[in-house]
């Protein structure tokens, strides 16, 4: 038995939290969950936004599944996300985009992952509000170490994984210092995969590729504040933040998270749709080595949105969250 952390976070966090954990126990998943919170939940009973007995759990775990966390507007409140990823330098974010059958999108064939630089760039947190004269500077700070980092990191997936390219995506025509860095630093570490193409594209171009023929790109690298875009650009391009999975991973943790947010329009009906935290859930089977189990739930969710009448409101169905986790299990 391996134990993980488990975040159910926020809104309907609970609710497709529950979901997965059911379709874990019925697919016999050697997994047990520590479970821990965070968010606004937490701090309206603790607080706290991050309390020490997660923290605790995570650097005891090392792995965790992350539901949906609010935020409280308002000032002093850091993003929990952002924290977590700067506490344990997850500088991966890690978004595969693969188009699945039932699922109602505009293209066909998008089967892409994105490598997003987690800790760095224009979210580095340096920014200077000058009171008096009302300027503000925010600072994109790169460093040679971060961009070494996503790019391997980039470069390995698609070496295990047979992928023929990586696209590295940046401005260096315009940011001539972080963009050169990031896009030197590429061309360096390509050389070493004589067997994958390295390709590179300017971001405002890169949009336009993607939205005209996505189906062109495989493993795309960049750093934090394009990634976040073209992250969600990617989900767009096949069904939206629902269905796609994310992944927080450094060195020594990984974090799997479900993209979209906790979703206080439908929070407590049971109408949510856990796709994407299952599919982030599957991930972290992979990270585990737990290809088997990963295999087998895949092939049932895969079957299930194959079929909309299964499925949650948002894939056109009638099926409630745990409805549709039934669903799913019937087929494993
Ligand atoms: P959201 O993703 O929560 O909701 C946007 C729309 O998508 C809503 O209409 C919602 O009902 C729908 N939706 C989202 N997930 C769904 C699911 N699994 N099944 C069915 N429908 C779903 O984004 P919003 O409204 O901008 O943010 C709400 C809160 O979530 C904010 O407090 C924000 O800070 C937080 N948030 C947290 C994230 C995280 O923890 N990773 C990411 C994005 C937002
Ligand atoms: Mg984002």
């Amino acid at each position: 038995m391996r134990q993980v952390t488990l975040i159910p976070g926020d809104g309907i966090g609970p609710e497709i939290t529950e979901a997965v954990k059911a379709i874990f126990a019925a697919a016999n998943v050697p997994v047990t969950w520590d479970e821990e919170n965070a968010g606004q939940t937490t701090f309206e009973a603790m607080g706290e936004l991050i309390p020490a007995s997660l923290i605790a759990s995570l650097k005891k775990n090392t792995v965790a599944l992350k539901g949906p966390i609010t935020t409280p507007v308002g000032k002093g409140f850091k993003s929990v996300n952002v924290q977590l990823r700067q506490m344990f330098d997850l500088y991966s974010n890690v978004r595969p985009a693969k188009t699945t059958k039932g699922v109602n999108t505009r293209f066909e064939n998008v089967n892409s992952v994105l490598f997003r630089e987690n800790t760095e760039g224009l979210y580095a947190g340096l920014e200077m509000f000058d009171e008096r004269l009302q300027i503000s500077d925010s600072v994109a700070r790169v460093t040679r170490v971060g961009c070494e980092k996503i790019i391997r990191a980039a470069f390995v997936y698609a070496d295990k994984h047979g992928c023929k390219k990586v696209t590295a995506v940046h401005k260096a025509n315009i940011l001539k210092s972080a963009g050169a860095l990031f896009l030197g630093v590429f061309n360096e570490i390509a050389k070493e995969y004589p067997n994958i193409q390295a390709d590179d594209k300017i971001i405002d171009n890169m949009c336009m590729q993607l939205v005209a023929k996505p189906e062109q790109f495989d493993v795309i690298v960049t750093t934090n504040l394009f990634g976040d875009i073209l992250s969600d650009l990617c989900a767009g391009l096949v069904g939206g933040l629902g269905v796609v999975a994310g992944a927080n991973i450094g060195d020594e943790m990984a974090i799997f998270e479900a993209v979209h947010g906790s979703a206080p329009d439908i929070a407590g009906k049971g109408i949510a749709n856990p796709t994407a935290l299952l599919r982030s859930a599957i991930m972290m089977l992979h990270h585990l080595d737990m290809k088997d189990e990963a295999n087998r739930i895949e092939a049932a969710l895969e079957a299930t949105l194959a079929n909309k009448e299964e499925c949650t409101g948002d894939l056109g169905g009638k099926a409630g969250t745990m409805e549709f986790a039934q669903n799913i299990i019937a087929k494993l």
